[in-house]
């Protein structure tokens, strides 16, 4: 498979006056799990933002599946198949899981290559993906705790079938063994074919499970390349990821 997925191009993106991202390119092939990696404050968010058309880029260009959508609205963006999992997650806290689950079901866009019958995301293979959420099926959203929330919010953007997923801070502030949940998820989606770009902290853990890495500093890209060689050079990440 060597569709790309989603190609960026010299991403420049500002808030207000203040310019935050200098030029950041990557791209992502069909079924790739790459990171963004960086210590806080680099421009992690402000990338995928800016991806999603919710922080506008200045200049640069992003390609989805060959088109350009960088003056897309988030809405189209996400109509066409990119599904983001935001910093804090925002799940519906007065829905029920099943009911926050079901409320995002949609076959998978209409553009770009049709998702197979057999490959599209269900409540039942969700269930399968997290266990956790059958049992908490009927809890309300603001009865989950959040490595439960994280999961759901995973879930939920599953549930739009998306060609591509982006997850901001996979594992911000939760417990270490519900850390090796969303990591073991990471990994089954992997091995399911999902493209997925992944933000998380966790370089050690992120070599063993995704394809290639961007390391973001200030707002460029510091480094780039597959989990081989960034696990053959741990000073390297240690560097511009600290640990
Ligand atoms: N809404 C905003 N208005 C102004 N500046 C912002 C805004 N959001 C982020 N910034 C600034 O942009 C820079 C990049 O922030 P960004 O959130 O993209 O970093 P990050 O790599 O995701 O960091 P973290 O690891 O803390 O999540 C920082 O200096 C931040 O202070
Ligand atoms: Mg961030």
């Amino acid at each position: 498979m060597n569709t790309q997925v989603i190609e960026v191009e010299d991403l420049q993106t500002a808030y207000g006056s203040s310019q935050v991202l200098f030029g950041i390119s990557f791209s992502i092939r069909a079924g790739e799990m790459h990171t963004l990696l960086g210590r806080n404050g680099m421009g992690k968010t402000t990338t995928v933002r800016s991806i999603f058309g919710l922080t506008p880029c200045r200049a640069g260009s992003v390609r989805y599946l060959g088109h350009r959508i960088e003056k897309l609205s988030p809405d189209r963006i996400g109509r066409l198949g990119i599904a983001l999992v935001p910093e804090g997650r925002q799940i519906f806290p007065n829905l029920s899981v099943r009911e926050n689950l079901v409320a995002f079901a949609r076959p998978g866009p209409r553009t770009g290559p049709a998702v197979a019958a057999d490959k599209r995301w269900t409540l039942e293979r969700i269930y399968a993906l997290f266990p956790r959420l059958r049992e908490r099926e009927k809890n309300m959203g603001n009865q989950l705790s959040g490595g439960e929330q994280q999961m759901l919010a995973i879930g939920r953007a599953l549930m739009t079938n998306p060609h591509l997923l982006i997850l901001d801070e996979a594992t911000e502030g939760l417990a270490p063994l519900i850390r090796e949940e969303i990591w073991s998820c990471l990994q089954q989606l992997r091995a399911a074919g999902q493209t997925v770009l992944v933000i998380d902290k966790y370089v050690e853990r992120l070599i063993r499970i995704a394809d290639r890495h961007t390391i973001v500093e200030r707002g460029r890209v510091a480094w780039q390349g597959p989990s081989a060689a960034l696990s053959a050079d741990p000073q390297l990440w240690q560097r511009y990821v600290g640990v």
